[in-house]
């Protein structure tokens, strides 16, 4: 089995250009089975309320439902990098809500670093967190917790201003002492820029290929998530047509009665169902 890895890893194996791969994961069982195929990190990202609870965003997420995500994770991927997410409003509304809230992931889920979103106006939290010992990723981009203001689930940095602002957003991150930089959704260019000027490890959800790694949502890539698709997502798998087939077999089988067969059931000890008849006198003697 792989060792665990740790910021120093990550470092390291950004200094040897080795690309980390990552996803995120929701529940013990898809951990597990991440972890055994190699994965290096999981994210236990706030998309939890789209991809496991079926809410149109991530802004109605709570610190419960994370708290609770992320433990599970933890439990099925011991020996895996576990980053958990900072929902809407545990951190933006002060520097002590950051800390304490990030604390909780520590304590209550075993989480081996927090994300948090946002660039410029997060800077004094990342701060805050990363003075308290713990292990910051930023993100920037786009940041699913301000896609009111972002005009939706829309691609970043297309235009001067707009990359000026990204790479204003990446500065402060690594400035407030962040250890790790996530970017969503940004043009290609744009993320190179930061990749090569930034000391900090980069990685990318659909913001190309220039990064020290890269995020995809388990949900997206298995094929599961219906409600869309963004462009960055590869789909490695169509489960959903095997989950639909799978249930659609069942139904039909139970309703003919071709399931349960001899081979799904706990027989009694040899020599006891001769013995059934007397117990069933006992019980109903007429
Ligand atoms: O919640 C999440 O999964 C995320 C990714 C979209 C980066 O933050």
């Amino acid at each position: 089995m792989a060792k665990k890895k740790s910021l120093l890893d990550l470092i390291e194996m950004k200094r040897r250009g080795e690309r980390v791969t990552w996803l995120t994961a929701y529940d013990a069982p898809t951990a597990s089975l991440a972890e055994a195929a190699g994965l290096d990190m999981l994210l236990v990202g706030d998309s939890l309320g789209m991809c496991m609870m079926g809410l149109p965003g991530t802004v109605p997420v709570t610190m419960k439902e994370c708290l609770h995500h992320t433990r599970a994770v933890r439990t099925g991927a011991p020996n895996t990098f576990v980053i958990g997410d900072m929902p809407f409003l545990s951190y933006q509304t002060s520097r002590r809500d950051a800390v304490r809230n990030a604390g909780r992931f520590y304590k209550e889920a075993g989480a081996d670093a927090i994300k948090l979103e946002g660039g410029v106006r997060v800077a004094p939290q990342i701060r805050a967190i990363a003075d308290a010992g713990m292990v910051v990723f930023g993100h920037i981009g786009l940041t699913p917790q301000s896609s009111g203001q972002l005009g939706g689930f829309k691609a970043q940095g297309r235009t001067i201003p707009a990359a000026r602002a990204t790479l204003q957003d990446a500065l402060a991150v690594q400035e407030a002492g962040a250890h790790c930089l996530l970017v969503e959704a940004v043009s290609p260019e744009v993320t190179a820029l930061i990749h090569k000027h930034l000391t900090i490890p980069v990685y990318s959800i659909g913001a190309g290929a220039a990064a020290d790694g890269q995020l995809l949502i388990v949900s997206d890539m298995l094929g599961i998530f219906q409600a869309f698709t963004p462009r960055f997502v590869k789909r490695y798998a169509n489960l959903a047509d095997e989950i639909k087939r799978a249930f659609g077999e069942y139904c039909v089988e139970v309703r003919s009665g071709a399931f349960p067969g001899p081979e799904h059931v706990y027989r009694m000890v040899e020599g006891e169902a001769e013995k059934l008849d007397e117990l069933e006198r006992e019980f109903w003697p007429d």
